[in-house]
């Protein structure tokens, strides 16, 4: 199985960016573990990560017949992105929305998602672990799947 993890704006910023609310390790950890959360489960990762809401528009696309399944942390454009929603919509994959933190329990304004109509399931709040759950989400439901 083929999964495409996308993480959105400023997670490139991991590790400096507000560390009391992020934590201090680094973007490059993240993608580490998620790479070994992956081979864990024997499953295919391609990691991608943009500022910009339209390559993560064209990156869904181009996913369409490629992956098997999409884990996404669309960051702030969870909060405000129509465009993400429709491209995750338009290609149909199985997708899990992920957070490192609970947008739900911070500011008001986080407690929207867009991009939630779209996906299977959230798993929010567990920090690095959030992915990892998402990962562990996708394979169970393709290993169901093939009986
Ligand atoms: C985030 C939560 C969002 O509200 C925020 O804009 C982010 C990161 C998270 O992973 O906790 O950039 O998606």
């Amino acid at each position: 199985m083929k999964i495409l993890v996308i993480n959105g704006p400023n997670l490139n910023m991991l590790g400096i960016r507000e560390p009391s609310i992020y934590g201090d390790r680094s973007f490059a950890a993240l993608e580490r573990f998620i790479k070994d959360s992956a081979a864990e489960l024997g499953v295919e990762v391609s990691l991608f990560q943009s500022n910009h809401e339209g390559e993560i528009v064209d990156v869904i696309q181009s996913a369409y017949g490629v992956f098997d399944g999409i884990v996404i942390n669309p960051a702030a454009y969870t909060h405000t992105s129509i465009a993400i929603l429709d491209a995750l919509k338009a290609v149909g994959l199985p997708t899990v929305e992920v957070h490192l933190t609970d947008p739900e329990t911070r500011e008001p304004f986080r407690r929207v998602s867009y991009v939630k109509p779209a996906a299977l399931a959230t798993f929010a709040g567990y920090g690095f672990d959030s992915y990892s759950r998402a990962i562990r989400h996708l394979a169970g439901l393709a290993a169901t799947k093939q009986g």
